[in-house]
């Protein structure tokens, strides 16, 4: 296979185009593009304790003081849709992706829906659509009920992927005639190494050693979620398919944490071993979408740690997702470190064999644009260019900084430019959700820092929501209004050159 030099060729190739669209407008994209923003379910919605939902992992993880704050409230859209969806209306949003509580509509996980929970999502995806505003639905986004982690162990336990599978089935049937697409699972790569590995997210499983887990294990346990986390979207999958997709013509996929990664040096080593750290974490779940099997270099490094595939389930899940949702923020550079494998308990990262580092410079050369153009061109060239989503990209900010965050304004206008690059360069990308719509509970730094296009005012008893400069800009950009990055460079010097107006058109 040409792969291990897929990396050394992208790079030269690089270096002798001419990058970045500097100036472009909506209309440059091509038709069908759909912008939108995002947030999740715990993050966004609050009442946590109200209408019969109950606690999913991440009410359990923020509660045992992980994070600064919890998702008690948060924005409490849940009683604030209405408001909220106008202000995606008057920003311009194509789309909005949300993802549904499995414990609201489903208390513990298993057997009677709550109403409460489904009028709740019936009145939000209703009210998306009078806007003339799609809904993207993710059914599951690191909030897993509770009551399946404690009666199982949740994603390490194959008896999830029914139940996921029975939870899937009533959402298909309640809104599927509304909804379009779904997302089986967000980031199944980085869910479970932030919560099965380095125990830092929810369930805060790992071995003792790495971060005073109660229990988990490092070595085996990030495999085991990913394959269930893998068995549970086919499932889903070919239960959609099956079922509902003749009648409700919409698509299904999942999504895929990813960096960009660069060799940290121009040797031969570093290459290769971001070729290896690129089968570890894309491959790791799109190796089984497309081709139906982890990659080699994965089962030769995790041994019997990594589960296998039986005939059927390969079969099940190669071409399960209709499209692939990106997650990217960051780039990473890439260093061989062929001595981890010599560890006697080897967890996920030290399985790849590498070491990473992230270019801690300043914000906007710490996330260059290019993270995202080399993993959109490693899906076309490696993965047989699917459809893609861009599920997430954004920067985070200080959460009570300015209003006027310019510096997300040049990452917006960077990263989108970079995108169109990657369509007009053949990339079958159809789609792009800022990170995130309002400043929610962050997963891994809680109320600190914030990706909002709207800042919310935590001290405001109503929560009020404020526009950033870049909610404006997003909106002009949304309306059609060109937008040049001599003109972003120049709001640094003249905020107020810029008539930005949500309402003007
Ligand atoms: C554009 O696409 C071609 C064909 O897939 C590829 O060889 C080239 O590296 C891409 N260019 C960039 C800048 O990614
Ligand atoms: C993790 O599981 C493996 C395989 O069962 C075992 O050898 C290892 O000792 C376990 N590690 C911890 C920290 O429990
Ligand atoms: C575990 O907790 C102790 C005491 O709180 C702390 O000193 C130690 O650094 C922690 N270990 C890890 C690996 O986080
Ligand atoms: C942000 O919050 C911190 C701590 O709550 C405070 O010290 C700081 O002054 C605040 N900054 C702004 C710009 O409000
Ligand atoms: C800033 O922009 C406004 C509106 O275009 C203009 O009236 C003003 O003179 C500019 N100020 C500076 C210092 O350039």
């Amino acid at each position: 296979m040409l792969r291990p030099f897929f990396l050394l060729i992208f790079l030269l190739n690089l270096a002798a185009s001419a990058l970045t669209a500097v100036e472009y407008t909506k209309n440059d994209f091509p038709p069908g593009f759909i912008f939108g923003s995002g947030t999740s379910a715990y993050q966004v919605e609050g009442a946590a304790n109200e209408d019969g939902r109950t606690p999913s992992i991440w009410d359990t993880f923020a509660h045992a003081g992980n994070v600064l704050g919890n998702g008690d409230i948060a924005c409490d859209e849940y009683h604030k849709y209405k408001e909220d969806v106008k202000l995606m209306a008057k920003t311009g949003l194509d789309a909005y992706r949300f993802s549904i509580s499995w414990s609201r509509l489903i208390p513990n996980g298993r057997g009677p829906v709550n109403p409460k929970g489904l009028q709740y999502y019936n009145n939000l995806i209703n009210e998306l659509i009078s806007y003339g505003i799609q809904p993207h639905v993710t059914l599951h986004h690191s909030d897993l009920p509770q009551a399946l982690e404690d009666e199982y162990g949740g994603w390490i336990n194959r008896m999830i992927v029914k139940d996921f599978t029975a939870y899937a089935d009533v959402c298909f049937r309640e809104f599927g005639d509304r909804v379009s697409y779904w997302t089986t699972v967000n980031e199944p790569n980085g869910f479970v190494m932030i919560g099965y590995d380095f125990g830092i997210g929810p369930p805060k499983r790992c071995s003792s050693s790495f971060n005073n887990c109660s229990r988990g294990n490092s070595s085996t346990e990030p495999y085991m979620a990913v394959h269930h986390l893998l068995l549970a979207h086919a499932s889903v999958a070919g239960l959609y398919k099956k079922n509902y997709q003749d009648k409700q013509h919409g698509y299904i996929g999942l999504s895929i944490f990813s960096f960009g990664a660069f060799p940290l040096t121009n040797s031969k080593e570093d290459a290769i071993a971001t070729q290896r750290y690129f089968d570890f974490l894309i491959g790791w779940v799109a190796n089984p979408l497309v081709y139906g099997d982890y990659p080699k270099i994965m089962k030769q490094n995790a041994g019997s740690r990594l589960p296998a595939f039986t005939d059927h389930e390969s079969q099940q899940i190669k071409g399960s997702a209709d499209f692939i949702g990106v997650i990217n923020y960051y780039t990473v550079y890439i260093k061989d470190n062929p001595s981890s494998l010599k560890q006697k308990h080897r967890d996920w990262s030290a399985d790849t064999a590498t070491k990473f580092f992230f270019k801690q410079d300043t914000a906007a050369s710490s996330n260059e644009p290019l993270s995202l153009q080399i993993v959109l061109e490693y899906f076309k060239q490696v993965y047989g260019n699917p459809p893609i989503y861009i599920h997430e990209n954004g920067l985070a900010t200080p959460r009570n900084s300015s209003l006027e965050d310019i510096s997300r304004v040049e990452y917006l206008h960077a990263y989108i430019g970079i995108v169109l690059d990657t369509v007009r360069n053949g990339s079958n990308t159809r789609g792009y959700f800022v990170w995130s719509f309002l400043d929610v509970f962050e997963l891994l730094d809680g109320y600190k820092s914030s990706y909002g296009l709207y800042y919310v005012d935590r001290d405001d008893p109503d929560l009020k929501r404020y526009p950033k400069l870049s909610a404006h800009w997003y909106s002009q950009f949304l309306k059609g209004r060109s937008v040049r990055s001599d003109e972003v460079f120049s709001l640094e010097k003249n905020i107020s050159s810029l008539s930005y107006d949500l309402d003007s058109q």
